[in-house]
């Protein structure tokens, strides 16, 4: 059983007041500091404050607050995003992460609601509602059974990700087989091969993030050249986890596109916020003022600075919370 972090009333008020940006003066980064203590107690009383965050008007933001809430992993934040996900008029990256979050919260409860909206017109929320649906069956499959009951005591990634990695690759840290070139390769031609299931192909994502030399970083930036703007932000996610100097010019590549999907490019954003070397630097001041780049994009260059100035000053709190999303979704 998960240890609960104990906070006073004040705390928590000072938190949602934070979060919610009572005094209007709170700078976004703030409140996604806010929102990322709030992660980490991992009780009811941080559901009810983050799901009062939804009438915000940045999908930035929003976008977080769901997927904080996938990753608490409790049900009483399914009303909030069955809610988040059905509303039409919201922004798709926000639905996406609600959608995900249902996933990774993993109730069959949420079933059918996936199973509607995996025919919306917009492309990033069907393809996360397919990837959703597949993960529930998953984890109540055989296989997705046995894997929980042997979860490792400390994995090297917290998160709760939206597709286990490839069969074979499931237990434990990788072993020397797996880092062979053949190996890796055979996973590439996976992750790249449009013909299979998204949730197969996210597999073999998350089993080259789990390799993580630069072999498998080339692998997975191969990926960039796909046309799902899902896949790709997810891919940039997975840099953000494995903070690799050597993802750094393709999520450069990335950022600076601007025929590129905003979800995408602010992936790429926060990703590069973590790795934080010096060439970072200055993309990220230059796209967070640039008056052509997307809001969202702008957004996330702001608290990828923060995240920024953090690993360099040996703040290590914030850089552990955002290892969460890093820190994506
Ligand atoms: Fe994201
Ligand atoms: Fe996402």
């Amino acid at each position: 059983m998960v240890a609960e972090l104990l906070v006073s009333q004040t705390e928590l008020d000072k938190l949602e007041s934070v979060l919610l940006n009572h005094s209007g003066k709170v700078p976004l980064h703030n409140r996604f500091r806010a929102l990322f203590t709030l992660k980490a107690l991992k009780n009811e009383d941080a559901i009810r404050i983050i799901s009062k965050g939804f009438v915000d008007p940045s999908a930035l933001l929003k976008h977080e607050l769901a997927y904080c809430l996938g990753q608490i992993k409790n049900e009483a934040a399914l009303p909030t995003l069955n809610t988040v996900l059905a509303d039409e008029s919201e922004d798709p990256m926000v639905r996406h992460e609600a959608a995900e979050a249902m996933g990774a919260i993993s109730a069959t409860s949420s079933l059918s609601i996936l199973k509607k909206y995996s025919t919306d017109a917009n492309r990033a929320v069907r393809e996360t509602c397919e990837i959703a649906l597949a993960k529930i069956e998953w984890d109540n499959s055989e296989e997705g059974r046995r894997h929980h009951s042997q979860q490792e005591e400390t994995p090297v990634f917290t998160s709760i990700d939206p597709a286990p990695p490839t069969s074979g690759l499931l237990a434990g840290k990788p072993k020397p087989q797996d880092l062979s070139q053949a190996a890796i390769s055979e996973l590439q031609s996976r992750l790249l091969d449009t013909k299979l299931p998204l949730f197969e192909r996210y597999r073999a994502m998350f089993a080259l993030r789990n390799i993580g030399t630069p072999e498998a970083v080339d692998a997975l930036a191969a990926g960039f050249t796909d046309d799902s703007a899902l896949f790709k932000h997810e891919i940039a996610f997975v840099f953000g986890q494995l903070l690799s100097p050597h993802s750094v010019p393709s999520l450069i590549k990335v950022l600076q596109n601007d025929g590129e999907s905003d979800m995408v490019r602010h992936e790429a954003a926060e990703a590069l916020g973590g790795i934080a070397t010096p060439e970072v630097f200055p993309h990220l001041k230059e796209y967070m003022t640039r008056d052509d780049a997307p809001v969202v994009v702008k957004e996330s260059c702001q608290v990828a600075l923060d995240m920024f100035e953090y690993e360099n000053s040996y703040q290590f709190q914030y850089a552990d919370g955002l290892e969460t999303h890093a820190v994506d979704a």
